[in-house]
């Protein structure tokens, strides 16, 4: 299975945060916010991942991350010059997904919870067709809405329907089969001129292989995209991290448990990084891991 991270946009409405620089690149306490989402494709097991982001954007994550072979990744990197929608990631992502599955998520989505590792594990194992992931909302309203029938199948997404049939916000998750790539390429552009997300979903609801995993409450997920937002993911990781010492979004803690790096690369990382908090932990549970 190939990884993408859609970390494309505009961000307007994080401006002027945005301005100048990329949303996927501010902070979500203490490490850029494009490493929650990495995070969640090595959880997942993937190690071929690209990087959809601006012009701009991107030799800054060029930068930032390199090529991935510190991590044990294959990070590669493409340009969106426009957001011309999600579903826009399967065309430019094309040559990279090469014929095979492939896990997308947003730039700007956080998940976090203890089973999430085995979760997307057992997601992958049964993948057929798609797999979204459903998460709880207050506002249903304001979000794409996914129904589902007792067998966890989707039977209706609706786009911030007036009358919600669920609160199930689809997030920014989302596991495909081999089909996605020439799915995408039948896609018309929508009213508002974008490669809707939403219309491949349906493609696949339309085969009746469509699934929505609800997360429950034991899951967080924050997509970082408004002020408060981007507060609230923030309070929410340094919470996690100093009161219940657990750690969200390490990227060399995630290569090292999951096998791809090993007890010296990880405490090397840390090293460098020594002076801040995050650094030093790392050389604290290099070793103490294996
Ligand atoms: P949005 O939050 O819908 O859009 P945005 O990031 O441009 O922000 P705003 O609404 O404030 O202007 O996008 C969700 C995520 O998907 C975000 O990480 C950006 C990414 N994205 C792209 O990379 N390309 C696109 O064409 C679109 C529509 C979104």
């Amino acid at each position: 299975m190939k990884g993408i991270v859609l970390a494309g946009g505009s961000g307007t409405r994080l401006f002027p945060l945005t301005l100048a620089t990329s949303k996927q690149l501010l902070a979500v306490y203490n490490k850029p916010m494009v490493y929650y989402p990495i995070s969640v494709l090595m959880l997942a097991g993937i190690r071929d991942i690209l990087i959809i982001s601006t012009p701009s954007a991107v030799p800054v994550m060029r930068g930032l991350l390199g090529d991935g072979s510190k991590l044990g990744l294959n990070l590669s990197y493409a340009l969106q010059d426009e957001p011309r929608g999600i579903a826009e990631a399967f065309l430019i992502g094309a040559d990279h997904i090469g014929g095979d599955s492939s896990a997308l998520i947003l730039g700007d989505n956080l998940f976090h919870g203890s089973g999430l590792r085995e979760l997307l594990r057992s997601s992958r194992r049964s993948l057929d067709g798609c797999t979204l992931f459903g998460y709880p909302v207050a506002d249903p309203e304001r979000y794409g809405i996914g129904e589902v029938d007792s067998e966890g199948m989707l039977v209706s997404i609706e786009e911030k329907p007036r009358h919600p049939r669920s609160n199930n916000a689809i997030t920014g998750l989302y596991l495909y089969d081999e089909q996605a790539v020439d799915l995408a390429r039948g896609l018309a552009p929508s009213a508002r001129g974008e490669l809707e997300i939403t219309d491949l979903n349906r493609e696949y609801l339309r085969q009746g292989r469509a699934k929505l995993v609800e997360l429950d409450r034991d899951y967080t997920w924050y997509d970082c995209g408004t002020h408060d937002s981007l507060l609230t993911a923030s309070q929410y990781v340094q919470y996690t991290e100093k009161y219940l010492g657990e750690r969200v979004g390490y990227l060399e803690e995630i290569a090292l448990r999951m096998g791809f790096i090993d007890a010296e690369a990880c405490y090397q990382l840390g090293a460098g990084m020594r002076e801040s908090n995050y650094g030093r932990y790392l050389t604290e549970i290099a070793y103490a891991l294996d």
